[in-house]
């Protein structure tokens, strides 16, 4: 478990039986640093997940210059740091597999969240293109889920009325999903039972982008006509 915050890294290492480490994935330096001391720690490495990201709404104007390079910074070019630090460690163990997180708002448009948005494309083509240059010895997937309720949603979740009823109004499957919903699809992309499948991105959303996009209404709503 590699995280920023170390606090939550140790949870989570703890909770699986694994190692924790603290490192800021913008870095590319740190996250070299972190991938090979897990490699050296676990004594290679096989799978790989790139998870760390995030961001919050503004007009494709309003994004201040540093602004848009910190949220493609976090969300694309992290997600390189990592597999460039990991995949020689996954090549040395002969193989292996990636998955990389990107989002619905990557696939769908996505109001408010241009340089998020357009780093999780990003992701995807990433995700896509890293298949082709390591097959067949590393299978590269990404998931992109759709409204999860983690640290990241569970401000617009539990903080405005009605919004845990709108998505369960705008998702086939009737609910928020919740992170195991993604984290199992994960787990399937890293396993032998997905030995056939590289280069794709799974869409992990309850159904709802078959309809919409994930925040569309949202942009309008507290931004450009807020009140
Ligand atoms: N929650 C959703 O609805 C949703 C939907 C689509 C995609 N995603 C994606 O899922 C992934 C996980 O998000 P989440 O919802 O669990 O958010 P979260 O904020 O709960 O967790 C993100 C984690 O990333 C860590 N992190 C942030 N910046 C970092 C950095 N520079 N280096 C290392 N670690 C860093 C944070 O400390 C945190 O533990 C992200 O890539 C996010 O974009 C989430």
């Amino acid at each position: 478990m590699l995280d920023l915050d170390a606090g939550r890294a140790e949870t989570v290492a703890d909770d699986v039986g694994g190692v924790s480490l603290a490192a800021d994935v913008t870095d590319p330096e740190a996250a070299r640093d972190a991938v090979d001391e897990a490699a050296r720690r676990l004594g290679g490495l096989s799978i790989l997940v790139n998870n760390a990201g995030g961001s919050v709404m503004a007009g494709l104007a309003d994004w201040s210059p540093q602004q848009w390079d910190d949220i493609v910074r976090l969300n694309l070019t992290g997600v390189w740091h990592t597999m460039r630090a990991g995949i020689r460690h996954v090549l040395a163990g002969g193989g292996g597999s990636v998955v990389n997180t990107a989002s619905i708002s990557g696939t769908r448009p996505s109001a408010g969240e241009t340089p998020y948005a357009a780093a999780k494309a990003g992701v995807v083509a990433l995700t896509a293109s890293a298949a082709l240059e390591y097959a067949p010895l590393v299978r590269v997937n990404a998931v992109a889920p759709g409204m999860i309720r983690t640290g990241l949603t569970s401000v617009l979740l539990d903080g405005v009325e009605d919004m845990v009823g709108h998505y369960e109004d705008i998702t086939p499957l009737a609910r928020v999903g919740a992170p195991e919903d993604v984290a199992d699809v994960i787990v399937f992309l890293c396993s032998d039972a997905a030995r056939f499948i590289t280069g794709q991105t799974v869409v992990v959303d309850g159904g709802m982008t078959l309809h919409g996009a994930g925040v569309d209404g949202l942009f309008d709503r507290f931004f450009r006509n807020p009140g």
